[in-house]
């Protein structure tokens, strides 16, 4: 990983690659006047020829001439620049960075609150690729990026957003790995290497089926890789306020009996990103060593069709005794989601967070970078929309509508596991509303933006590691607050 370190002036840095950034209408940012100078009168022809208007978004490099650099990037930030615009221009130019071994920048001179930290953030997500499975990866043999004229005091703020940028990419890394590879078993085990300071319990399928985890072995029971129940508890010495993060962990969702079409199997190995983000969430925190109580909770299972799989109208009782008539296989994970919430409420913590790859219906309500959240407490609700907003990803509240509850009702059981067609990322968070014994609760429905269709600024195609800065900032808001 490429690494960020406050450096000295432009004059003294021997850098191959300068970054400077430029405001729309070719307006020079910090740094770039004088780089444009010392270029030459050719500069400005160059860029034009190239439609770089410093836009946010564009990206342009140019030979470093008489510079001590071999090379100089101009990243657009467009008409007024915010910690936003930073981080995707930093990403822009840390994918850009890759052939270069040490680069420099003046992005976080820009007059934004928190540059120092959106600039590093931006720039490590930008540079992150997937390559595990490549016999012949592409060569990124950038090590160093040097934040110029950077004061003593950018050091902490360098070292917190490479926490939380190291807590996304472990989140994308799992997410983009094949399903052959992150059984139950074995992204359990993965869970034990988040900090030394988070214990992990592993709850295996037969201590599952004996505690009740009557949902989780409902969907576990299709698959040959028994599901997992990973339970972890992040609890320093002097944590004041106490929240629980539940991610949906399916390590392939099949559909189950009531199978998927081909296409709408093709990207299923992600139906795990909750419990990615709760994973890259905790491992941040415990690196932060935020005084926060955490206690993590990702039930893990595969979704599949074998000969011992749930049918269609069968009957389960989850973790906290209410009754599932299971209607449909393929609405597997507020399933497994019933029993971790209702381990999460047993502890009592004082918000419940759940994060899930949930519904198509999301999806196709907020489109495909857009997040949706859902509670049952309006204080809790704000709180998870004003980090959402700070920490840079786009979400919006939708409402739980309590009068569709009625719709959920079965006739053999307590409640059955579909709706009828509309709404149905509502009613996926009515159904989990009924596992939370009424304790502060958000859900997350991030079916659309925990995997990118396609590469740009600071996010690659693939899993996105989406909500784990919310739920960092969250922590941190918690923290303030006491
Ligand atoms: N994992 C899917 C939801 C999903 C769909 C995530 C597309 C990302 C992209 C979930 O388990 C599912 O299949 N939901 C069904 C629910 C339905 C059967 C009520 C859906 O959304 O179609
Ligand atoms: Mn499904
Ligand atoms: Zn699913």
């Amino acid at each position: 990983m490429t690494e960020i370190v406050p450096g000295g002036a432009t004059s003294a840095s021997t850098a191959d690659l300068l970054i400077v950034p430029v405001f729309a209408e070719l307006t020079w940012g910090p740094g770039a006047e004088a780089t444009a100078e010392q270029l030459g009168p050719w500069l400005n022809g160059y860029l034009e020829a190239r439609e770089f208007s410093g836009a946010s978004g564009q990206i342009v490099v140019v030979p470093g001439g008489d510079l001590s650099f071999g090379s100089v990037a101009f990243v657009g930030l467009g008409e007024e620049a915010d910690a936003e615009v930073l981080r995707r221009a930093a990403g822009a130019a840390g994918r850009l960075s890759a052939p270069y071994t040490s680069a420099a920048t003046t992005l976080h001179l820009v007059d934004v609150e928190g540059a120092i930290g959106a600039v590093t953030l931006g720039y490590l997500l930008g540079a992150y690729r997937f390559d595990e499975y490549r016999s012949d990866p592409k060569s990124r043999v950038n090590e160093r990026l040097e934040l110029l004229d950077a004061t003593d005091a950018a050091m902490a703020q360098i070292q917190d957003a490479t926490a939380i940028a190291r807590g996304v990419m472990l989140a994308r890394d799992l997410i983009n790995r094949p399903a052959a590879d992150k059984s139950p078993e074995v992204l359990a085990e993965r869970a034990r290497s988040l900090g030394t300071e988070i214990s992990v319990e592993i709850v295996d399928e037969v201590d599952a089926a004996e505690r009740g985890y009557g949902g989780l072995m409902a969907v576990g029971a299709g698959s040959t890789n028994p599901p997992r129940m990973v339970i972890m508890k992040y609890e320093p010495a002097d944590a004041k306020p106490f929240v629980a993060f539940v991610g949906k962990g399916i390590v392939f969702d099949s559909g189950g009996l009531s199978l998927k079409p081909a296409k709408g199997m093709e990207d299923m190995k992600t139906d795990m990103a909750g419990a990615a983000a709760v994973y890259g969430a905790m491992q941040a925190i415990a690196e932060l060593e935020l005084p926060i109580r955490v206690l993590g909770v990702t039930p893990l299972s595969e979704n599949m069709t074998g000969g011992a799989a749930q049918r269609p109208g069968d009957v389960f009782a989850a973790y906290n005794g209410k009754t599932v008539e299971v209607l449909n296989t393929d609405a597997e994970g507020r399933l497994v989601l019933a029993d971790g919430l209702g381990i999460a409420a047993e502890a009592e913590p004082d918000l419940i967070i759940d994060i899930a790859t949930l519904t198509g219906a999301a999806k196709v309500a907020l489109g495909p970078t857009v997040g949706a959240i859902f509670g049952n407490d309006d204080e809790a609700i704000a709180a998870v929309e004003a980090a959402a907003r700070f920490a840079g990803e786009s979400m919006w509240t939708m409402p739980l509508e309590r009068s569709y509850r009625s719709l959920l009702d079965s006739p053999v059981a307590d409640m059955k596991n579909i709706g009828d067609r509309w709404g149905g990322a509502i009613l996926a968070a009515l159904f989990l509303a009924e596992f939370v014994n009424e304790r502060p609760w958000v859900h997350l429905d991030i079916a659309g933006p925990g995997r990118a269709d396609k590469t740009e600024h600071y996010v690659a195609k693939g899993g996105t590691g989406f909500t784990v800065r919310t739920l960092v900032e969250l922590a941190r808001e918690m923290v303030k607050k006491g």
